[in-house]
């Protein structure tokens, strides 16, 4: 293993994903462990040269006192306790500091001096060790990924073809509400360059036909989410000595979804949705990372800046922004805004600077007039939002110019469409989506 390591064990401190990162920004790896970890689960992490014990709030958690065990104290390697009530500790503070500076101040005589770490973070390391990491797991047996084309997945993939080649099958499942080019580029990028093994499963006329004529949110969520799961398994279900079953979680899935000191913000996908019956072991390469270093992770392994970058994109994709109940004809006219929209965007350099951005298409008409008579079509609003957390979220104030570029373009090459709108509403009270 090329990388050293500290261990942040999780006594419910709201700061330790801020102190896990501040240990990386010291050039050190970290990962944060639940506070029961096993002695024998932390002999068998590599190359773990310290732990910080991390007190916190949720210090007392459903009314029971929760602490780190004499055995993790005794294990022989040098700990950082900090607000945290440990007499058995080597090295102790009485909490954090506030600034970035005074907290590296505090983490650098304990990485460097105390543990003898080494600073040898970096995503070439990185991706060294998770090659070899899944290697020692998976051996010669064989692991089946769900490919979305979206970043974590995608990141996964790409990894897991350098470390285990053919005996990675991806499924790319399109359920026909994916943006323009998005699978085409999934094949060609996973299937021709990067020579897995791909399977397409162009589903799109299942999905459209399930989700006919339902016009309620949620209704068109749940059909999306569970035709989703319905598809991969039948795909599944077709290939034969899969052990394993390879997940692009990331550390704020883990988060969010609530670990045993945090409270659960929403239930994320990635995590616990299962199929009951399958049994297959999990293959996790990314379950430590951030999402920036999965975009740093992603460049490393080769994957385009397109995919790498990539504005976040709701699992039921263009089906919650063709409003109401989906048509042939406005998802068309979702896709074809979308992609002009994105191609304005990217030639005014705002790709980077937004956050997401996207059309929507309701399911009303409205009069215009066309080539001197009248036409009787659909509009498409037009959204632009910044935000940090997605929680609230503010409006990109956009430029004239660019509007009126993009609106142009829409009326003129999107079939069925006579009129564009700017959505100026911020979350609250609006959500980012549409539905
Ligand atoms: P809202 O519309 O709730 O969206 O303000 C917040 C963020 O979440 C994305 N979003 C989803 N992402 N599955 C996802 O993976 C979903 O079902 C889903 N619904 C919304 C949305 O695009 C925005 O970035």
């Amino acid at each position: 293993m090329k990388q050293d390591m500290i261990v942040i064990l999780d006594l419910g401190s709201e700061r330790n994903t801020e102190i896990a990162r501040a240990v990386r920004a010291l050039g050190v790896y970290s990962e944060i462990h639940p506070h029961d970890i096993t002695a024998e689960k932390l002999a068998s992490l590599p190359n773990v040269k310290g732990l910080i014990v991390n007190g916190g709030p949720n210090h007392i958690v459903d009314g029971k006192e929760i602490f780190v065990s004499d055995e993790i104290y005794g294990a022989g390697i040098p700990v950082l306790a900090v607000a945290h009530d440990a007499a058995k500790t080597g090295e102790k503070i009485a909490q954090w500091p506030d600034k970035e500076e005074d907290i590296c101040a505090v983490l650098k005589p304990f990485l460097f001096d105390t543990c003898k770490a080494e600073a040898n973070w970096n995503m070439k390391n990185f991706v060294a060790d998770q090659i070899e990491l899944v290697k020692q797991q998976v051996g010669e047996k064989k692991v089946l990924l769900a490919l979305s084309g979206g970043v974590d997945s995608s990141v996964v993939a790409a990894l897991l073809i350098k470390a285990i080649g053919k005996n990675l099958t991806c499924v790319h499942v399109n359920h026909g509400l994916l943006r323009k080019g998005e699978p085409e580029q999934v094949v060609e990028v996973f299937r021709n360059q990067m020579n897995a093994n791909l399977i397409y499963v162009d589903a799109s006329d299942r999905f459209l036909g399930k989700l006919k004529d339902v016009s309620d949110p949620e209704q068109k969520r749940k059909i999306i989410g569970a035709e989703f799961i319905r598809v991969f398994e039948e795909e599944a279900r077709k290939l034969e000595g899969i052990e394993f079953l390879a997940q692009g979680t990331i550390y704020p899935d883990i988060v969010e979804s609530g670990t045993k000191t945090a409270k659960m913000v929403k239930s994320h996908h990635n995590v616990g949705g299962l199929p009951e019956d399958m049994q297959f072991k999990l293959v996790e390469p990314l379950y430590y990372l951030f999402k920036d270093e999965v975009r740093a992770c992603g460049l490393e392994l080769g994957l385009p800046d397109s995919m790498v970058y990539r504005q976040p994109f709701p699992g039921p994709g263009l089906g919650v922004r063709c409003l109401g109940a989906i048509t042939r004809d406005r998802l068309e006219a979702v896709r074809e805004s979308d992609a002009i929209l994105r191609e304005e965007f990217a030639a005014a350099g705002l790709d980077k600077k937004v956050w997401q951005y996207f059309t929507v298409v309701p399911d009303f008409k409205s009069v215009g007039v066309r080539d001197n008579a009248r036409s009787f079509e659909y509009p498409v609003i037009l959204r632009a939002v910044n935000t940090i957390d997605a929680m609230t979220a503010s409006i990109e104030p956009l430029d004239w110019q660019v509007l009126n570029r993009i609106t142009n373009r829409i009326i003129h090459e999107v079939k069925g469409v006579n009129r564009v709108c700017y959505d100026l509403t911020p979350k609250p009270t609006g959500t980012i989506e549409w539905e």
